[in-house]
Formats: C-alpha cells, sequence, structure tokens
C-alpha cells in the first residue's frame, strides 16, 4: 500500500482509489497520522483532515485508539429476522404483527378503479390523500401538505438526507427501533441517545441532546418500539416546549402504529418548528409488504421529499396506493383495526400480568407490539437460555446505538402470544432467571 499526496484532498483521493481497487480492504487499518506524515513530509493536520474527510465521506471509520480503518458495510439487526428463530422455538423475537390481523390485499386489489396508471400519473392517488389528509387535520393544527413514501424507514431517510449532511448529530431515541439506528450508521450521521421511560423521551435527556447540537430528532409518540411507551399529554407538552428553543432543528414524529394504538397520538412538534413531518406507516395494520407509509409535513420538507422520491423510484406503485386506499375506505377493515387493538392490548397485558405474577419486573404497561422486561441478569446470557427452552427472544442491547447499553433488559413480541404460551414463557424466563443468579452468586 502507498499512499501519496501532499494536500488532504490528494491524500484522501489516494486512499479512495486504493479502496475502489481493491488494495485497501474494509476494516484495513489506515497508517498512524504521525506516520504518514513523516513519510509524506507533510504537517500532521493535512494527514488528520484527509482522515476527517474520509470518515466524513463513509469510506473510514474511526476506532478511537485503535486509529482509522477502512469502512466495511455495517452488519445490522433488522425486524423479523429474529435471532435464533427457527426449528421448533416459538418467536416471540420477530416484532411482526399478527397476519390474522391484517386486511386481504389481494381482494382489495382487485376492488375499485385501477386503470393501469403510466409514466406521469400524479405520484398520489386522489382517494388515498384525501383520506390522508383527513386523518392528519384531526390531529396537526396548522397548513401541512402530504406525500406518499415507501414505509416510515424509507421517509425517514430521504427527510434526514434531505436536511442533514455526514457527520451531523440526530437524536433518536435509546432504546429505538432497529432500523433508525441501521439508517443513521449508512447515510453517516452521529446518534445522541435519549433515554426513554414510561411516557416516552425524557425531557432532560433531550434537552442534552439538542444543546449538543442535534440537528433532527426521530420520536416515536406511542408504542414505542422496543419498550412499548406511549407520550403522554403532559410529556408531549415538555418536549414540545424543549424543540420551541430549537426551530431549526427537523422533528420526524414516527407514528408507526396509529391505527391499532390503544393510545391518543400526542404532538411533540411545536408550532415554531421549521422542518418537520408526522409519518404514518400502514406496515401495522394494512401489512408491512405495501411498503407504503403516509407522511404529512411542512411545504419545504415535501418538496425536498418529493424531489429525492423522484430521483429515484420516481413514485410509490400507484397499485399499492389503490390496495391501501380501498382498504382504508372499507368499514370492515376498520372493524378489524379495532379488533386488533383490543387484541393487542390483551395480548401484550397478559404477557405483563404473567410476567408480574413469576416477580419478573417490566417497567410500565406497553402499547404495540412487544413487551420490554427487565431482568437483573445478563441479558444476551438469558436469550441463550431461553433458546434452549425453545423460545426466541432478543437481547436488549441490539435496540441501541450503544453495543453496551440495555444489558439486562429483552424484547418480547407479544403480538401472536397465546394464554398457554404466556403462562409457559414467564414460568421459563422466571427459572432461567433464578439458575442465572444462582451460578452468578
Ligand atoms: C418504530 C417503528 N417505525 C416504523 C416501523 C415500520 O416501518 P416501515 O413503514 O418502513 O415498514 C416499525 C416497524 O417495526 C417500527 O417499529
Amino acid at each position: 500500500m502507498r499512499i501519496r499526496g501532499t494536500t488532504a484532498a490528494e491524500i484522501a483521493g489516494s486512499v479512495r482509489d486504493q479502496v475502489a481497487s481493491g488494495e485497501l480492504a474494509p476494516q484495513s487499518s489506515l497508517p498512524p497520522v504521525r506516520a504518514l506524515a513523516a513519510e509524506l513530509g507533510v504537517n500532521r493536520n493535512t494527514v488528520a483532515l484527509a482522515y476527517r474527510r474520509l470518515v466524513e465521506a463513509g469510506v473510514a471509520e474511526t476506532r478511537g485508539r485503535g486509529g482509522t480503518v477502512v469502512a466495511a458495510v455495517p452488519q445490522l439487526a433488522r425486524e423479523g429476522v429474529g435471532v435464533g428463530v427457527g426449528g421448533d422455538r416459538i418467536d416471540l423475537a420477530s416484532g411482526n404483527p399478527d397476519p390474522e390481523l391484517l386486511p386481504d390485499t389481494l381482494a382489495a386489489a382487485r376492488r375499485g378503479d385501477y386503470n393501469r396508471p403510466l409514466y406521469g400519473v400524479p405520484a398520489v392517488d386522489a382517494g388515498l390523500d384525501a383520506w390522508a389528509r383527513a386523518d392528519f387535520a384531526e390531529d396537526i393544527d396548522r397548513p401541512f401538505r402530504t406525500l406518499v413514501t415507501h414505509g416510515a424507514v424509507d421517509a425517514t431517510e430521504r427527510l434526514l438526507d434531505s436536511h442533514l449532511t455526514r457527520g451531523d448529530l440526530v437524536a433518536i431515541e435509546d432504546p429505538c427501533f432497529l432500523a433508525s439506528i441501521g439508517t443513521l450508521r449508512l447515510s453517516g450521521y452521529r446518534s445522541a441517545p435519549v433515554r426513554v421511560d414510561g411516557a416516552g423521551m425524557r425531557p432532560d435527556a433531550l434537552r442534552a441532546a439538542l444543546e449538543a447540537g442535534a440537528r433532527a430528532v426521530v420520536c416515536t409518540p406511542r408504542a414505542h418500539n422496543p419498550t412499548g411507551a406511549s407520550l403522554t399529554a403532559e410529556r408531549a407538552a415538555d418536549l414540545r416546549a424543549i424543540l420551541a428553543e430549537h426551530p431549526q432543528v427537523l422533528v420526524i414524529e414516527d407514528d408507526h402504529f396509529s391505527a391499532v394504538s390503544a393510545r391518543p397520538y400526542h404532538r411533540i412538534t411545536p408550532p415554531s418548528s421549521a422542518r418537520w413531518a408526522l409519518v404514518r406507516s400502514v406496515s401495522k395494520f394494512l401489512g408491512p409488504d405495501l411498503r407504503l407509509a403516509l407522511v404529512a409535513a411542512d411545504a419545504e420538507s415535501t418538496v425536498h421529499l418529493e424531489a429525492r422520491l423522484s430521483a429515484g423510484t420516481t413514485w410509490v406503485s400507484r397499485l399499492l396506493q389503490h390496495i391501501a386506499r380501498e382498504l382504508l375506505l372499507d368499514p370492515r377493515v376498520h372493524e378489524l383495526h379495532e379488533r386488533a387493538r383490543e387484541v393487542y392490548a390483551r395480548r401484550s397485558g397478559l404477557l405483563v400480568e404473567r410476567l408480574h405474577a413469576q416477580g419478573i419486573e417490566v417497567p410500565h404497561r406497553p402499547d404495540g407490539l412487544n413487551v420490554w422486561v427487565q431482568l437483573d441478569v445478563d441479558a444476551r446470557a438469558a436469550v441463550a437460555a431461553l433458546a434452549q427452552r425453545g423460545w426466541a427472544v432478543r437481547p436488549g442491547h441490539l435496540f441501541s446505538p450503544d453495543p453496551a447499553a440495555h444489558p439486562g433488559s429483552i424484547r418480547v413480541t407479544s403480538a401472536t402470544v397465546t394464554e398457554p404460551q404466556a403462562q409457559a414463557f414467564a414460568a421459563d424466563l422466571a427459572s432461567v432467571v433464578a439458575e442465572l443468579r444462582s451460578s452468578a452468586g
């Protein structure tokens, strides 16, 4: 390997050429700044600047004392891909909705007036847009524009990319939705973790993240994944007041469980926020395979979002939008959602009850598809021991940008849990915890 150049741009360019040609493999170390500066006969600051640019461009990563290494595509945990799911294990790991509580998408595709649109068609189905406008108008008390994206993750990524640049700090919940960690890492943003309690983001933690320079906040107003927390009206007002002091910060509210949430929506975006979006994915109540989310946002953000959609995928398939519209306008689907709301609340309540009966701590009553369980033993060891007993669940550290966080937490997906399963799982977890305690003591 021979890195050349006398300016930061030349040195960075030389490294990029070698990464592109394969001479420098992912994860290989770049020479220490001091050594390379001496070799090239340049100031150390020049090499340091070159390395910083490579990190900002996502070509390299810093490893603290371990120096700078060539970046690799990060290995990211994903929803639905449960660790240890398979064989005879019961899947309490996937984070998926119950397929029995999703409507019939194929039947909806055949109803209505789908007429094979061609290039040049408006990006949003008029009927779907009207439904979305009415839905958002109940919760947003100022002008907004609507758009359709390929799901919430897509909306979040495009919104962040519209307003931020690599290296910017983004406040996200800790713990948080797996895809948020992936989105930030892949786009080169730094994360400012904001602790969550039973009422959502903690105000002191949000304030600290904003004071540290966060340029965007991504917040789940209810049925937080993985903890099940939902904002109370009081907490939302506190967060709104803090955000009002930072009107240039992009506020993204990811209301992913909207139609099937047992809790009301409380808004955290203050009237003074210049850039904001409320994102409502249909994944949890029409099905994740529709890959579709409805977005309400300020005018500037929608223009950016629209431009980014046009440049890449052009529009979200009108067939998918047609299906979503047919389903959202169908009173039978509303009845199904009402049932889903009750069933999900009953199942998570049941699991919490059974766990409590075994003396296992669940910090608050959750909403959503998951229950966040607090253990006083190592969660990874508990997950492994549960796998031996036929249960797949996920360890808490996966849901944080900091791999050392939440060492005693596990996430248990309650979406499809039955009464006998809840009972048996709670008993198995209690005995796993007892075993781990006695082997630790
Ligand atoms: C917090 C959160 N947001 C969004 C989603 C859904 O994202 P998408 O619309 O991209 O399917 C999920 C799914 O698990 C989630 O937990």
